[in-house]
């Protein structure tokens, strides 16, 4: 798929404020810092569209970006940042989920693991959650260019292997990516394309 156009919408805590078009979307989600905002970036080619930053909690709400007129990229908070407050947290937490359990344009979500770390049970209970809820989801490895390849692969089956020991059935479908080198930007767009047509 071509991205001819990126455009940022809007930004909001309220689902119901969101975007009131039926288009489909595709939602970024996973640990603060693990690289959601530069993803986007990354697969509009464009590189401040969404706002990145070395320092956790950068963004902190729901942002839609416009692709090529048809359909939206979401942009959201990460979860499992330390030095937000309990309260912000919890707000977070409630739309985060409300996101999640009532936008009905939501075709399919990534949850983005940095390829480095061993699974974490934040990520893991998210997985679990989304899979309880019925909510559609694949896996994006971030920061590949932080590996070699083999150590990629070791990495990648070795927690696919946990997740197939611990509740799942099947390996959810996944992605190995790289920002700074565009590693998995073709793969990750067609699959944007297929999902859409199921
Ligand atoms: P929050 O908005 O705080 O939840 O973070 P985020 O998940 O959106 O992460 P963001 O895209 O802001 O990136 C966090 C840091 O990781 C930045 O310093 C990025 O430059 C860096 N980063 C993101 N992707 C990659 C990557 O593929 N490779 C490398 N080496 N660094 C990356
Ligand atoms: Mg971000």
């Amino acid at each position: 798929m071509k991205i001819k156009s990126a455009d940022f919408v809007m930004s909001n805590s309220d689902v119901a404020k969101c975007p009131n078009e039926p288009l489909p979307e595709y939602a970024f989600i996973g640990r603060s810092n693990v690289g959601k905002s530069s993803l986007i970036n990354m697969l509009t080619d464009k590189k401040n569209l969404a706002k990145t930053s070395g320092r956790p909690g950068k963004t902190q709400l729901i942002n839609h970006f416009k692709i090529n007129e048809n359909w939206f990229l979401v942009d959201l908070p990460g979860y499992g940042y330390a030095r937000v407050s309990k309260k912000d947290k919890k707000t977070f937490q409630k739309y985060i989920t409300n996101y999640f359990l009532q936008r009905q344009q939501l075709v399919c979500s990534f949850i983005l693991i940095d390829i480095r770390h061993k699974p974490q049970p934040i990520d893991l209970e998210f997985m679990q959650w989304m899979g309880e809820n019925g909510i559609p989801f694949a896996i994006v490895f971030t920061k590949a260019d932080k590996l070699k390849p083999l150590a990629i692969q070791r990495h990648v089956t070795d927690y696919l292997q946990h997740l197939l020991n611990d509740v799942w059935e099947e390996a959810p479908q996944c992605f190995i990516t790289s920002s700074s080198k565009k590693t998995g930007r073709d793969e990750l767009l067609a699959y944007i394309d297929a999902v859409n047509l199921e």
